[in-house]
Formats: C-alpha cells, structure tokens, sequence
C-alpha cells in the first residue's frame, strides 16, 4: 500500500497508514525508544575513537604489527608518514582521515545528537537550550574544512588501493590471503564512503543548473547520477567503512600476536 505524504503526516502514529509509509529502518527507530540510537552511537563511536587513539599512540610499538608483511594496517599508511610525532606516531597518517570524518555531515548529525544532545532526536527537546551560531565559531566553524579534506580523502583511497594491492605480494611471489581479502574489501568500503561525500556530489555537479548549458555536462550528468545513487546510503557507508578499518588493524595485530596463522596461498 502507498501512502501519500499528506496521508501519512495526518495519520495517527502506529495506524496502518502511518506504518505503511515509513521504510524498514525508519519504523523501527520509532517503535524504539528515543535513546536507544543516541547511546548507540555513543558505544559505538565511542570505542571506535578510544580504539584509535590507543592504536595510534601505544599500539604502535611493535613494528610487526603496525606493518605484518604484506599487510599494512591503514592506520600506519602512508608509512613515509607514519613515526615522525613522538608520541603520536600514526598523527600524520591520521589527520587526513580524522578531518575527513570529523567534518563529515553525517558524523556531524551523529555527534550531535548523540554525545551533544543538541538535539538527541526529532520531537525531543535539548537539556539545555544554547543559543546556535552555525558554523561560524570556534570550533564548528572547522566544519567547513570539509570540502578540502575531501580532495585528500580521494587520495587516500588510491593511497589505500596500493596498499591492499601491494598485500598481493610477498617475497617476489603472488600471495592470497585472508588479510588479502579483508585489505580489498576495506577498500571498496572506504572508495564508497569517500565517493559518496555529499561536497564531492556538489563537486561532481550537485551545484550545477544545466547539464546541457555547460563542457562535458553528459558524461558529469553521469558521474552525479553514479555519485548520488552512493550517496542516498552514506550514513551506511560512514558506519560499514568505520568498521572495516577498525577490522584490518584489529585482524594484523592478531597476525603480529602470533593468535592466529594468516590463511594464505602463495604462488
Ligand atoms: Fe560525509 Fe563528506 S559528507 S564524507
């Protein structure tokens, strides 16, 4: 059953009607209670970054787990980056990443809500009431790097890329392994959260009037529609990107650990 916008805003809450027009996700955060995401994204988050900050700093001493040949973890990339900052090694490495996501206009609705309560969700009022500059202050005003970080970010995936490919090789030889795999799908995971960067769709041709008034509008028409198809799912990307980095590191320093035997073939 379809139901109209006007239908569905003068529905009562938990109709038929109501139900119909909602999407899967969509009904069932409002069958939750309102916390439930922000304390999520709390948890969540928040160990992502704690993570990182222990692997950027103190994980970062043993030089085997850092780079497990042929796998490199993305933390440590480029590795002509990694080690200059005393007791931050991975700081250079990471700063691209950091003002990338730190600025990102789905992270930003994510830290918002959930660590800001500012608001914590539709329909519930802040704790306290602050008055709201925008962006124009200190630090929110750092938001508008994003559009910068995100001709960075574009570099990293190919900086990425070399890596996984380079984790094709040990020794001279072709080599498959699990990290192999996992090296590549982190990729593919990060290419589609940085290509679905709402600046780069403005960038492709977001911000352009007329396709057919301008050089090349067919084929940037093209790349917009390609871009904006990835784009409806970023939060998606944000969060499945977030792990899979989060994996590569976490799978080498078990390598480096010696808990596990990387599964492989060597040609
Ligand atoms: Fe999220 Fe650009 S908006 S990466």
């Amino acid at each position: 059953m379809t139901v109209s916008s006007t239908e569905f805003a003068a529905a009562p809450r938990g109709s038929a009607d109501h139900a119909a027009g909602l999407g899967t996700i969509a009904r069932l955060q409002r069958d939750k209670p309102w916390w439930l995401l922000p304390v999520t994204v709390v948890v969540v988050l928040g160990s992502f970054i704690v993570y990182s900050a222990w692997t950027a700093t103190v994980g970062h001493g043993d030089a085997s787990i850092a780079g497990n040949p042929p796998y490199l973890s993305p933390f440590y990339s480029p590795t002509w980056l990694a080690g200059h900052v005393p007791v931050f090694p991975a700081l250079l490495c990471l700063l691209v990443p950091i003002g990338f996501r730190g600025t990102c206009y789905y992270y930003r609705k994510a830290y918002h809500r959930s660590f800001l309560l500012d608001p914590p969700a539709c329909s519930v009022a802040e704790p306290r009431h602050r008055a709201y500059h925008g962006e124009t202050r200190f630090p929110l005003v750092l938001n508008n790097l994003h559009r910068f970080t995100m001709y960075l970010a574009v570099a990293y995936v190919f900086i990425l890329g070399y890596d996984a490919v380079n984790a094709f090789s040990l020794g001279g030889h072709l080599y498959l392994g699990l990290g192999t795999a996992i090296m590549v799908v982190n990729v593919i995971l990060i290419a589609a959260y940085t290509f679905s960067c709402h600046s780069l769709r403005h960038f492709v041709g977001g911000g352009m009037d007329c396709y057919s008034c301008v050089r090349f509008g067919k084929p940037r028409h093209r790349i917009w529609q390609a871009v904006t198809r990835l784009n409806v799912r970023h939060p998606m990307w944000a969060w499945v990107s977030m792990f899979s980095v989060w994996s590569v590191d976490v799978y080498i320093r078990i390598l480096g650990a010696g808990w596990f035997t990387d599964p492989h073939h060597i040609f």
